[in-house]
């Protein structure tokens, strides 16, 4: 008998599809005062992304449960708030890169000013999105908000984001870089899965096991990238390859090497597997398993 195949390209495309119309949606449209501004947001969100997260907040949900009407707002308020922190990192203040998603940076297209502006209407969207969505029982009602607040904010994604900056030019140390990718990306990739999760109701069990499974793939998400800013072109990319080395980033690759880095997000990559072992059925589990070694084997 075939085994039948999951089809992630399609899968991938059919979730984007539904995500990028809930943004054109939400988004306030170009014509609204201050028109740059609006219109400066939605270059940096329509820029085009993978999205990731949002995909695999959906994912998350739909492993426990068939309908994930209720995951689609609390996906799309990551993504705001993901491009967010895009902007932000491409700052000249930050990793001062011209590129992004094959586009000129925000800053470069709209100058600095409206940049930093684009960043702090992004992050404070994705909040509003989230508080005009309420959590099932057992959790509070504004969970959402919470999960996202705790993995953004200087405990999370801002905590990775600060030491990345202070940590250039310094020798590479195995426990401060995992500090570092841990809370710069896998705090909001985990934060994805476990919202999902939530709006599906998960119980105790399945929330942690879907959290591990987030912050698993997230770290080797960020070993990935690590490793395609120099083995990757800037064309295949869509940013500028060499970043890293540009800006002398402690990174995987730094510390293990290209084959050192691919091993250890490969390892990743199975334990997270074993997460989610348990996680619905295999035909519900099939997207997530699919993404997780989509986040290492992609080629941008
Ligand atoms: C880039 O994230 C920032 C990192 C955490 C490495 P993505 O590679 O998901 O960027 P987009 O959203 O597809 O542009
Ligand atoms: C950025 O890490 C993580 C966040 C934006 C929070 P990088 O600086 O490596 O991301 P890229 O390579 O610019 O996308
Ligand atoms: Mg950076
Ligand atoms: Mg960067
Ligand atoms: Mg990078």
């Amino acid at each position: 008998m075939l085994a039948c195949m999951f089809d992630l390209n399609a899968y991938m495309r059919e979730k984007r599809h539904a995500i990028d119309r809930a943004l054109d949606n939400h988004l306030p449209d170009s014509e609204t005062r201050p028109r740059l501004l609006h219109e400066a947001m939605r270059y940096a969100v329509f820029a085009g992304g993978k999205r990731l997260r949002p995909i695999l907040c959906l994912a998350a949900a739909e492993a426990l449960e068939n309908d994930t009407t209720r995951a689609l707002i609390p996906a799309i308020a990551i993504e705001a708030l993901h491009t967010y922190t895009l902007v932000h990192d491409d700052l000249p203040a930050m990793d001062d890169d011209a590129m992004r998603r094959g586009l000129p940076t925000t800053h470069i297209q709209y100058g600095e000013a409206h940049a930093i502006l684009v960043g702090d209407a992004l992050l404070t969207l994705a909040f509003e999105w989230m508080a005009q969505c309420r959590a099932p029982e057992p959790y509070l009602p504004n969970q959402y908000a919470l999960e996202l607040a705790e993995a953004a904010g200087s405990r999370g994604v801002i905590a990775g984001q600060i030491e990345d900056l202070e940590a250039e030019g310094e020798d590479a140390n195995a426990d401060r870089l995992d500090f570092i990718h841990l809370h710069k990306t896998a705090a909001l990739i985990r934060c994805a899965t476990r919202i999902g999760a939530i709006a599906s109701g998960a119980d105790a069990q399945q929330l942690e096991a879907l959290s591990e499974y987030g912050c698993r793939i997230g770290l080797a998400f960020q070993i990935a990238d690590d490793i395609l800013d120099v083995t990757a072109t800037t064309d295949e990319l869509g940013k500028p390859a060499g970043s890293d080395e540009k800006n002398s980033k402690m990174t995987y690759v730094t510390l293990l090497g290209v084959d050192g880095a691919r091993k250890k997000a490969t390892q990743l990559i199975e334990q997270a597997l074993h997460d989610i072992a348990s996680i619905g059925t295999d035909t519900t589990r099939a997207p997530l398993v699919a993404l997780a070694q989509e986040m290492i084997q992609r080629n941008h």
